[in-house]
């Protein structure tokens, strides 16, 4: 289908080709796997800590398109710990298939009894962290501090995969720094010892979240698989970003974090453009709050009502500038006693209507680290 694009471009993409819309690259309608676990499409829900919580994924996977969501990053030794707010890291539901749940650290048994900690939780693949840049993560010998030791890093990975019978990934990033972009190195690796697929952020340690991302280096990390499918991850917001990502890397699927959060729909405007071209119509303002009082009453499932009211004021900000309902019942929502009044509140809400025109998308303000040292 030849449509003109409605859609707003990013501040740092062209919209379009020619303005029209381009179409989806011919692997999307491919079947995918990774190991032995079908993914119904190839646009995954990229691991956010502090974000991607449960509750936000199920809510987002209800609008479909998604192929595949991660737990936010869990703490091997706090999980065998039996800490509770691993476990609540760690949560998934039957209804969330497939999910990779993340772990990181970098002491070999604590990952083993981790990872088959996670299988028993739910994990239909268990994701290792190599890509955190926070410096908590990365003293303890965790996160992107692995990139630096391919033998090390090598022989940890491969205890996780001879000790669990479901796939293992790996989430990393090109490397350190620039001078040592070990990623298609740590690739070769990990294919040789079993890992099923690695979603690589084309940024490295040194970077942090500056920049743009570096697409050469991705599809450097894309030839230096043999078989196991690479997923690119970075600064995909819109459905040209994600084409681009496929067509520059010769990526198998593209992983989205902060696009998401700007544009929750993505996935499934993503998922009708790889099957019909088109990506249909933007949501508009009742679907909009559908998503917002789903997400919200998730959270009262999974946490109870006093801690859903505090935690949901975290993301209100951002339904506020999707729906832009009246201030009034805005400011109802943002001092919220109960559940009930959440109820009441978005039934007025309904009734009202929005204040003016919604946008398609927009930049939610995540604070990410300024650089590879800063305090997060
Ligand atoms: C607030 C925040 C938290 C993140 N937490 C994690 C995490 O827990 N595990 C992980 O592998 N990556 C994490 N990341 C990195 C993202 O998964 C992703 O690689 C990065 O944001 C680039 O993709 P994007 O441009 O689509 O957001 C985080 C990113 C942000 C912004």
């Amino acid at each position: 289908m030849n449509r003109t694009v409605t859609y707003e471009s990013n501040a740092m993409q062209p919209a379009a080709r020619n303005g029209e819309l381009v179409p989806a690259p011919a692997i999307c309608l491919e079947p995918f796997e990774i190991g032995s676990v079908p993914i119904p499409s190839r646009f995954f829900f990229a691991p956010m800590a502090g974000y991607s919580s449960l509750a936000l994924r199920l809510a987002l996977r209800e609008l479909g398109g998604m192929g595949l969501a991660t737990t936010e990053l869990v703490n091997a030794r706090s999980l065998i710990e039996k800490r509770q707010k691993a476990f609540e890291l760690a949560e998934t539901s039957a209804e969330e298939q497939p999910v990779a749940i993340q772990i990181y650290g970098h002491v070999a048994w604590e990952m083993i009894d981790a990872a088959k900690m996670c299988v028993d939780l739910g994990a239909s693949i268990i994701d290792i962290n190599m890509g955190c840049p926070v410096k908590k993560i990365v003293k303890s010998g965790g996160g992107s501090a692995l990139l630096c030791d391919v033998d090390n890093a090598g022989s940890l990975v491969e205890a996780v995969v001879q000790a669990v019978s479901v796939p293992v990934t790996v989430k990393m990033r090109l490397g350190w720094d620039d001078a040592t972009p070990t990623a298609p190195e740590l690739t070769r690796r990990f294919e040789s010892i079993g890992v099923a697929a690695v979603i690589i952020h084309g940024r490295t340690r040194e970077q942090s979240f500056m920049g743009t991302v570096n697409l050469p280096g991705i599809a450097s990390v894309v030839a230096a698989a043999e078989k196991i499918p690479i997923v690119g991850n970075g600064d995909v917001r819109t459905l040209f970003d994600a084409e681009r990502m496929f067509r520059e890397t010769g990526c198998s699927a593209v992983s989205i974090g902060r696009g998401a959060l700007g544009n929750p729909f993505l996935f499934r405007e993503l998922d009708l453009w790889a099957k019909t071209g088109d990506p249909g119509p933007a949501p508009g303002f009742s679907e909009r709050v559908d998503l917002m009082d789903r997400h919200f009453h998730y959270l009262v499932k999974l946490r109870g009502e006093r801690t859903a009211c505090t935690q949901f004021r975290k993301t209100l900000a951002w339904y506020q500038h999707a729906i832009r309902a009246p201030k009034a019942l805005y400011h109802q929502l943002i001092n919220l006693p109960s559940v009930a009044r959440f109820d009441e509140t978005i039934a007025e809400m309904r009734k009202s209507g929005p204040t003016g025109p919604l946008p398609s998308h927009f930049e939610p303000k995540i604070p990410t680290p300024k650089g590879p040292i800063d305090k997060w």
